[in-house]
């Protein structure tokens, strides 16, 4: 099939937007993927800086992981409901000595959103005079119903309204109005230990603890949702080891397999699985997930963590992520006229662009110099973060490759006027909703049979 007829099938029987979308982005197709590289159907070769905003942790395709996914296949797949398989009991024993204190806990679901509402359901059930949760303002928690009434970046909940209204939104690394809404006491308080999303926040040192003693002063439950920054990305393991906190849960997934299956887990404290057993008469079997954990699964995450330890890849990902940085802060420097600000920790680096323009601009252009970077795809965010997620497989080679491609791509943004952005932003904040023949004329698409 060629791009165009791709493109139709996913007009007639998925997505509109999403094919208006592909249209207009004149992104070819992506055919195969090795290493920090992608490869599309017409043979071009592409440098991966977006990753699935911080999925494929350890490179494309990794044959480590691919062989012991093959080697489990060959055996059995899904388990039958109610067994368990060895590689499952190993990942369980391996999360447990990996996470701090007594998270040890492990419950397995297949998708990011499915392990938030877990947390949620637990959280609701072990103090059931508290229903009220404290969320960060902009945070992204998934889009299933449950996860919804959590979820600080409230654009995606809107057309699902009315949802749960005990829930109280906080700005990131506001202490005192963390305080506040945790008042005597909440259900729990769910936190992202670095703002992701377009947004890419990083914590005040300490932020994260003083969260973490307002909790355990007031009885409410912590909820680290570590979906985007664990297994290194942040530079460390997981991202709560910056401030030293034991959460009472702690939410992993797309590091977890690094992209080479799909898998989400919900680890709780023993204490936490304690009370609710024997304080709150609570069966686990309710919080379970039928076909979450399977051999398939979990043995695509057990050999993903042995490939992360055996290359140290936090360590890499500290270091690297340093060369990246200030290389990006140097270049971003020169061009206050585009680039607010460059957040970043490990791997987890952006720019905060002054406009959804720029930041269009700058992937189109980085896009045409080889390299994929993580557009936040939110054309209400007045000052979007452009992310830099690269594998944490990257080479230095790779990274100043990536630095010297920004250079020349801000230079080519100088040399246009001013006001092409101002229009382009208008194309933006309004492009799905003009009529699709002058959008794609503006957007320079062939003509749609
Ligand atoms: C921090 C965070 N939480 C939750 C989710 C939801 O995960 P999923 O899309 O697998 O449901 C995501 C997904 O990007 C995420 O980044």
């Amino acid at each position: 099939m060629n791009r165009e007829e791709v493109i139709e099938i996913c007009e007639k029987n998925w997505n509109p937007t999403a094919a208006t979308m592909y249209r207009i982005s004149h992104r070819t197709m992506e055919h195969s993927a090795h290493g920090q590289s992608v490869t599309d159907n017409e043979g071009n070769s592409f440098l991966d800086f977006a990753c699935s905003y911080g999925v494929f942790i350890v490179g494309h395709t990794q044959s480590y992981i691919q062989q012991a996914v093959q080697k489990q296949l060959d055996s059995i797949a899904i388990k039958p409901y109610g067994s368990c398989d060895e590689n499952t009991i190993k990942l369980m024993a391996k999360l447990a000595t990996m996470l701090p204190g007594d998270l040890n806990r492990s419950y397995f679901c297949n998708s990011g959103a499915e392990a938030i509402e877990l947390a949620m359901r637990a959280a609701l059930a072990a103090n059931p005079k508290r229903q009220k949760m404290v969320i960060i303002s902009n945070s992204y928690h998934g889009k299933t119903l449950g996860s919804l009434n959590i979820l600080g970046q409230t654009g995606h909940k809107e057309p699902f309204t009315p949802l749960m209204n005990n829930v109280e939104h906080v700005p990131f690394g506001d202490i005192v109005a963390m305080k506040k809404a945790i008042g005597d006491g909440v259900a729990a308080v769910f936190i992202e230990p670095v703002l992701g999303g377009p947004y890419l926040e990083i914590p005040p040192a300490g932020y994260i603890k003083q969260i973490e003693c307002l909790c355990r002063e007031t009885g409410s439950l912590l909820i680290a949702d570590e979906i985007q920054t664990a297994f290194g990305r942040s530079g460390k393991m997981f991202a709560i080891e910056y401030d030293n906190v034991v959460p009472d849960m702690i939410i992993l997934s797309k590091g977890l397999t690094g992209g080479h299956a799909a898998i989400a887990v919900t680890v709780m404290s023993a204490e936490l699985e304690r009370k609710l057993i024997e304080e709150q008469g609570l069966d686990p079997q309710v919080l379970t997930s039928g076909s979450g954990g399977n051999p398939f699964n979990n043995t695509a995450a057990l050999s993903a963590i042995e490939f992360i330890e055996q290359q140290d890849l936090p360590a890499r990902a500290e270091h690297l992520g340093t060369r990246l940085l200030t290389g990006m802060r140097r270049i971003s420097a020169i061009y206050p006229q585009f680039i607010l600000d460059v957040p970043g920790i490990g791997l987890m680096t952006g720019l905060k662009c002054v406009s959804p323009a720029v930041e269009t601009a700058i992937t189109i252009e980085m896009g045409k110099q080889n390299i994929h970077l993580g557009h936040s795809m939110n054309e209400k965010e007045n000052h979007p973060v452009l992310r830099f997620y690269p594998p944490l497989t990257v080479t230095e080679q790779e990274i100043d490759h990536c630095l010297s491609a920004l250079e020349v791509t801000l230079q080519r943004l100088e040399k246009r006027p001013l006001f092409i952005f101002k229009i382009m932003n208008q194309l933006i904040k309004r492009q799905y909703k003009m009529p699709k023949s002058l959008l794609y004329k503006l957007t320079g698409v062939k003509k749609v049979s």
